[in-house]
């Protein structure tokens, strides 16, 4: 079944706090958005149909320019002002059975993590998340920081992209609700569409704080 990724790299990326929107700060000589797009294409086991690549307004040229050597086509269109906005952008590009949502900001995300989330959609989920088991101790807190409660972790878990949809349960995700939402699943959640979780995997995770930067371009300099 043929296959389109959105890649949402229209965040700007307050937490990080660098002067560049954060999909294209450099890690080790090549932009995290360059990174990212090259990990969508990683895997032979999945038939791409096209990425859209959704961006600021003034990236557009800059973006088409450096990801004009991919194998696969690639769409380059403006995003909005949340993550919902950019997505919603991009899904009116997308074709194929199946949508994949994966963000800009996670370039190390392997193979093996798209062909999971793929692999469950052709065993007929129609929505698809990676998650990881909760490794820390969760404590509710109440505004004074006063510990209100220990949280029972083992039935949480830390959800990543990508998020992968039949494209018609996507679409009525979207279609349902004009509300934002941190990823798209917990629009599928609210549709009243069934989310499975597949197992997730550390290097997928989203580069946020200035920490996380730190971590990718360790990585990324043994990673070339
Ligand atoms: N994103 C987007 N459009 C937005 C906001 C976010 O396409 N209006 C993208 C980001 O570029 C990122 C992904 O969604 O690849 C995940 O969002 P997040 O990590 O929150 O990135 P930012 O919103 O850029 O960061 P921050 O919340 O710290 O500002
Ligand atoms: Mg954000």
């Amino acid at each position: 079944m043929s296959t389109s990724v959105i890649v949402p790299a229209a965040g700007s990326g307050t937490r990080l706090g660098e002067n560049t929107p954060k999909a294209f700060v450099d890690l080790a000589g090549r932009t995290i958005l360059a990174r990212t797009v090259d990990a969508v294409q990683s895997s032979d086991r999945i038939d791409l149909d096209r990425i859209v690549v959704v961006v600021p307004d003034e990236l557009t040229e800059r973006t088409r320019a450096e990801l004009s050597g991919s194998a696969c086509p690639i769409d380059v269109i403006v995003g909005g002002a949340e993550r919902t906005d950019s997505v919603r952008a991009g899904l009116a590009r997308a074709t194929g059975e199946y949508v994949l949502v994966h963000d800009a900001a996670r370039p190390f995300t392997p193979a093996a993590v798209f062909e999971r989330v793929v692999g469950a959609l052709r065993a007929g989920h129609r929505a698809v998340v990676p998650g990881l088991p909760v490794v820390d101790t969760l404590k509710r807190v109440d505004g004074d920081r006063r510990v209100l409660q220990t949280v029972d972790r083992s039935v949480l878990r830390a959800i990543q992209t990508p998020q992968g949809f039949h494209a018609d349960a996507l679409a009525q995700a979207y279609a349902a609700t004009d509300d934002v939402a941190t990823d798209d699943a917990g629009l599928a959640e609210r549709a009243g569409i069934d989310v499975h979780v597949v197992d997730g995997d550390p290097d997928a995770f989203k580069i946020t704080t200035p920490w996380d930067l730190r971590l990718a371009r360790a990585i990324a300099k043994g990673w070339d």
